[in-house]
């Protein structure tokens, strides 16, 4: 099935522009045609059993040799080198080198910063090299369906063009440092609960306009070498044997090159997955359970797949491998890392993806030569922060965990589990960043100090003590943690749950002092029934190696926060679009709400979130002016405005472009452009923002194509819901 050209101009020589404003590519088409060839001449010299080695890997998961996720074999006599590959999310995942953990993805969507994107692949790519892996599975990207999800903290949030455009910009960067990117989890993976199979059942627009659109535009704009198809099964067969989705539209709608591989264990038949478009199976132990040799074999003898489809598999890997730069350049383990620059990046990642939630009062930043004592309490912040868990952690991050697994998180015994070891132990922890900048503060650290078990609740004596230390401060900041993971499952409720008591922690601290700040540590939208009893709260998310002098630097001034939310903060659990009756979530999940994911639910709901989708303070303030908004005839459109600094120190502006698309279908608002700007007290600069005809467009069920739709309303603001602009 192909997609119709409801309109030319946006279909072209296979490519199309699903954004104005971005358009690298990754490679020219003449490059594309001699990666082909080259393939093509190493398959010709093949035997079968070679080019059966280069469908699977087939190395158990612990003992993958390159000490990674995954190892595919090579064919020395052809230069044909092996393909390590390693999780990636955060940071490498390696178990036989230390790797520096970053702040979480959703930090970085956080940041709304596309160069920030590349910039952090990159980096995590030069680890990956050093270690020897070619891939990095790191390219997350569902969207959050239910705020609960376990492992949003690894994706890009709520909406499909800022998660699209980002892992663009993350895939390239990746593919910069020469190692295959690979995106993940397609599609419809949107929940941890019966993660192995569940069935998604998504109708065909709600499918393209929202949980495609992100590995389309990756596509797109990136050439990504690799998609991973997930766990899940999407409108009835399993993902990664789904022929609507890897056949008809990935490879021929996109024009996709490279190459699908399965999530680990997710492969689950021969002939029905091969003909379906799975190149690869990952992860059966001790060798591949349904592209092993024999079953190919008779797959093959008994004409359920064809020779030219096994040639077409090995075709993209090769080509993945060439494209790259692996072919020519393999990885070799052993490398070495500079750490010390790799923290600082860290550091400069979290600074640009912390988002300041609220500030009454001015309470930040804070200033040192009038503080006495600062009280900073939970959190283990005097040692450690939080990350996530699973796959999108690092295995052996070279601070280490607070609690030793000797390297590895497979153990059951406490801490250490496959969810729960990730508290990152931080060379400056909060404590120690803080008392750097206030150099002649007291700071002192109250709350749970029990590091056997971290996770344990506070006893009603430490949140008396901490009630103490803060009555007796100038300034009370409380550091909250909300774990998430792989395989852990969705929490119940998005309140902070583990430890249970955190709430009644900084209800107890802003009741003894005024000046109460808190540190948020997570990957979901939390509750805080505390919200209006705090004077300042700021979202960290899990923020990796460089943390603890990032939050310092923000509370302080050294940074102006300029972070903005990529998914919406609600106000109570019952108005999430997943919550129905009870809460509970659907073991084979129907996607009633349709269209209305995130923020659009909000809006066509009437529905006051705590905070909103594109929401995030600064220590300046932004004036937005003129609009101007003109529509070619090729149906782009651009909008222009004046932004001006007015405030009183230098800081960056995320404005954002939505349009309401008239349709009756469609939610009130989407988002189709943003640009991040830093201006100087007083300055203005005039900002203009393309917008495709693909983002005014729908897609039409009846014409199997997208649709243009004229007049959309134009909305620029400062978050989804501080509209400063707007036009019909
Ligand atoms: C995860 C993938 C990951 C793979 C290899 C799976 O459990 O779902 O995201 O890449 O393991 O570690």
């Amino acid at each position: 099935m192909r997609i119709q050209l409801l309109f030319a101009l946006t279909l072209q020589a296979g490519a199309f522009a699903l954004i104005g404003s971005m358009t690298s590519s990754a490679q020219s088409a003449s490059t594309d045609q001699a990666a082909y060839q080259r393939a093509d001449a190493l398959i010709k010299q093949m035997t079968l059993d070679e080019k059966l080695q280069l469908i699977v890997s087939n190395d158990p998961f612990i003992d993958s040799p390159g000490g990674g996720a995954g190892y595919v074999k090579g064919i020395p006599r052809l230069h044909i080198p092996d393909l390590n590959m390693s999780d990636s999310s955060t940071g490498s995942g390696s178990k036989n080198q230390l790797s520096t953990t970053f702040p979480a993805t959703i930090a970085i969507a956080a940041s709304w910063d596309r160069q920030l994107s590349f910039d952090y692949a990159a980096q995590i790519a030069h680890e990956l090299r050093a270690q020897g892996f070619g891939m990095g599975l790191g390219g997350g990207t569902n969207l959050a369906r239910d705020p609960r999800g376990g492992r949003i903290f690894e994706y890009l949030g709520e909406d499909p063009v800022l998660a699209g455009e980002m892992l663009a910009q993350r895939s390239l960067g990746t593919q910069s440092a020469h190692v295959i990117a690979t995106i993940k989890h397609f599609a419809g993976n949107n929940q941890e609960t019966n993660r192995m199979g569940g069935n998604s059942q998504v109708d065909e627009r709600t499918l393209r306009e929202l949980y495609l659109t992100p590995f389309e535009i990756a596509v797109e704009q990136a050439h990504p070498g690799s998609v991973m198809c997930s766990y899940n099964r999407l409108n009835g067969d399993y993902a990664c044997e789904n022929e609507h989705l890897l056949t008809d539209i990935l490879k021929h709608d996109w024009h996709f090159e490279g190459m699908v591989q399965s999530d680990w264990g997710a492969t689950h038949s021969t002939a029905k997955a091969i003909n379906a478009g799975l190149d690869e199976e990952e992860g059966s132990e001790p060798g591949p359970t349904y592209f092993n040799r024999i079953d190919v074999l008779f797959a093959l003898s008994s004409h359920q797949i064809t020779q030219d489809r096994i040639d077409d598999m090995v075709r993209r890997k090769l080509y993945a491998m060439i494209t790259s730069g692996l072919m020519d350049d393999p990885p070799k383990a052993g490398g070495k890392i500079d750490f010390e620059a790799a923290t600082a990046f860290a550091q400069h990642a979290e600074e640009q993806s912390i988002v300041l939630l609220k500030n009454e009062h001015a309470q930040l930043p804070l200033a040192a030569s009038r503080l006495r004592s600062i009280a900073v309490i939970g959190g283990h912040a005097d040692i450690a922060v939080g990350t996530g868990g699973g796959s999108g952690d690092t295995l052996d991050p070279v601070s280490g965990f607070l609690t030793d697994c000797g390297g590895l998180q497979f153990g059951l015994h406490a801490g250490c589990d496959w969810w729960r070891t990730p508290w990152l132990k931080l060379a400056v922890p909060i404590v120690k960043a803080i008392q750097e900048l206030a150099p002649d503060a007291a700071v002192k650290f109250g709350g749970n100090g029990d590091l056997d078990d971290p996770y344990r609740a506070y006893s009603k004596q430490e949140i008396d003590d901490a009630a103490v230390l803060a009555a007796k401060s100038d300034v009370a900041i409380v550091v909250v943690n909300q774990p998430a993971g792989e395989d852990f499952g969705e929490q119940a409720s998005l309140g902070l749950a583990n430890p249970s008591n955190q709430d009644a922690l900084v209800e107890a601290v802003a009741g003894a002092n005024p000046h109460t700040i808190v540190i948020l540590e997570n990957g979901n939208p939390v509750l805080m029934p505390w919200k209006d009893r705090v004077s300042a709260i700021v979202e960290a998310w899990f923020p990796g190696e460089g943390g603890g002098r990032a939050i310092a630097r923000v509370l302080f001034g050294k940074v102006n926060p300029s972070g903005k939310l990529p998914l919406t903060f609600p106000a109570r659990n019952e108005d999430i679009p997943t919550w129905g009756k009870d809460g509970s979530i659907a073991k084979d999940p129907v996607y009633a709400e349709k269209l209305d994911i995130g923020y659009r639910w909000y809006d066509a709901k009437q529905i006051k979130p705590m905070f909103e989708f594109g929401y995030g303070l600064s220590y300046t303030h932004f004036a937005y002016s003129n609009l101007v908004v003109s529509n070619a005839a090729d149906h782009s459109m651009t909008v222009s405005f004046e932004l001006k600094n007015d405030g009183p120190v230098t800081g960056a502006e995320i404005p954002q472009v939505y349009l309401g698309i008239r349709d009756q279908n469609e939610p009130p608002k989407r988002l189709v452009g943003w640009s991040k700007i830093l201006l100087q007290p007083g300055e203005s600069r005039k900002v203009s923002i393309s917008i495709s005809p693909r983002m005014q467009s729908i897609w039409s069920v009846d014409e199997n194509g997208w649709k243009f739709i004229p007049g959309s309303h134009v909305y620029v603001g400062a978050s989804s819901r501080d509209i400063r602009l707007q036009k019909d």
